[in-house]
């Protein structure tokens, strides 16, 4: 059995040779072989565990039995048109990852519920002032999207004491939260929101859903003054023109990104240096390798033991 390894990523994360040793050392006596080398026998190969691989390559590999994808989101895989329909596609669901995304959400929502921008412009000013600061109890949070990672990041900020709702394709009901659902249930949700949290896959219905008429549906009478956007779904989910707008005519008071339309974000990007604007490079949640590898590896082990796989996406729905 062979498990091809093709990996494309920026980050430190993603050097291929590491990741070639980690699955090595994890099963030992398989063959792990990287795509970015030559494949002298594409018909050995049973698994492929991938980020952003090369479109066309996976259609190469007959008897591929799984696709492991080494993220979350698999909107860059299904992109490729050449993707073998029958082969199941495994994302990453751990909690490594949702811990990790949820001290990013965490960390942003306080940064602006605290005015904490204001404290760093302050500070670099000398300026000693102390603004009045409301209580978590009183700032509507809205998390675009109910699943893994936003249920998880909503619980902690319910526990925080923010007023917290979500909503999500189908009716959900989870304590602690206020659900909506569909075209009429985004409307509602929006009006009650203070600061959107975009936690959202990237598919043909959610591209462009952060965009002029979303910003201009939420809330205007809340404590923060302006609505506040965070987006660490997919960049393809925004309208960075819109962001840029909203900001400049007063929609919007804020706005943390930490995806974006393309990726990097263009140095000519006025997102830059935007006041109150925060940017992070695609990382909210840098899951560990380690991890990411023991999941690969465990659902390997339980699917040759004729276990089913489990985090299978449905490609109908397209996450
Ligand atoms: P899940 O698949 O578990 O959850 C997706 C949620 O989005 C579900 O609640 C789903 O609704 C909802 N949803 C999907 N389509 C729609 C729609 N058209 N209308 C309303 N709701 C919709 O995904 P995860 O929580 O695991 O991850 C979410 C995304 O986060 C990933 O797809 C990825 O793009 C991104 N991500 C970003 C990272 C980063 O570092 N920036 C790291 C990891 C992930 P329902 O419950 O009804 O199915
Ligand atoms: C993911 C990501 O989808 O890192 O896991 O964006």
């Amino acid at each position: 059995m062979t498990l091809l390894l093709a990996i494309n990523g920026a980050g430190e994360n993603w050097a291929a040779r590491p990741w070639t040793e980690r699955f090595a050392a994890r099963l030992p006596g398989r063959v792990i072989v990287d795509a970015a080398g030559a494949l002298e026998t594409p018909e050995a190969v049973r698994y492929a565990a991938v980020w952003k691989p090369q479109p066309g390559l996976l259609a190469q590999l007959p008897n591929l039995q799984v696709i492991f994808n080494l993220g979350a989101g698999v909107d860059a895989l299904l992109a490729d048109p050449t993707l073998p329909a029958h082969v199941p596609l495994v994302r990453i669901v751990n909690d490594d990852l949702t811990k990790r995304m949820t001290e990013y959400v965490v960390m942003h929502v306080l940064l602006h519920h605290r005015q904490q921008l204001r404290f760093v412009a302050q500070q670099a000013a000398k300026v000693w002032h102390a603004p009045d600061q409301w209580a978590a109890g009183d700032v509507r949070v809205g998390l675009l999207g109910l699943g893994e990672l936003g249920r998880d990041a909503g619980e902690v900020l319910s526990r925080i004491g923010f007023q917290v709702a979500g909503w999500s394709r189908s009716p959900r009901v989870l304590p602690g939260m206020q659900c909506f659902s569909g075209a009429d249930g985004l409307t509602r949700f929006l009006a009650r929101t203070d600061i959107l949290v975009a936690l959202l896959p990237l598919t043909p219905d959610t591209r462009g859903i952060l965009n002029r008429a979303t910003f201009a549906g939420l809330a205007r009478d809340g404590v923060l003054g302006k609505p506040v956007i965070i987006n660490a779904g997919r960049g393809g989910l925004q309208i960075e023109a819109d962001i840029l707008a909203a900001l400049d005519d007063g929609t919007l008071g804020a706005a943390t990104l930490d995806v974006f339309e393309t990726e990097p974000l263009p140095p000519s990007s006025r997102l830059w240096s935007y006041p109150n604007v925060t940017i992070s490079p695609h990382n909210a949640a840098d899951s560990s390798p380690g991890a990411l590898s023991d999941y690969v590896v465990a659902q390997i082990l339980a699917h040759e033991a004729g276990q089913p796989l489990r985090n299978v996406v449905d490609r109908t729905k397209g996450y």
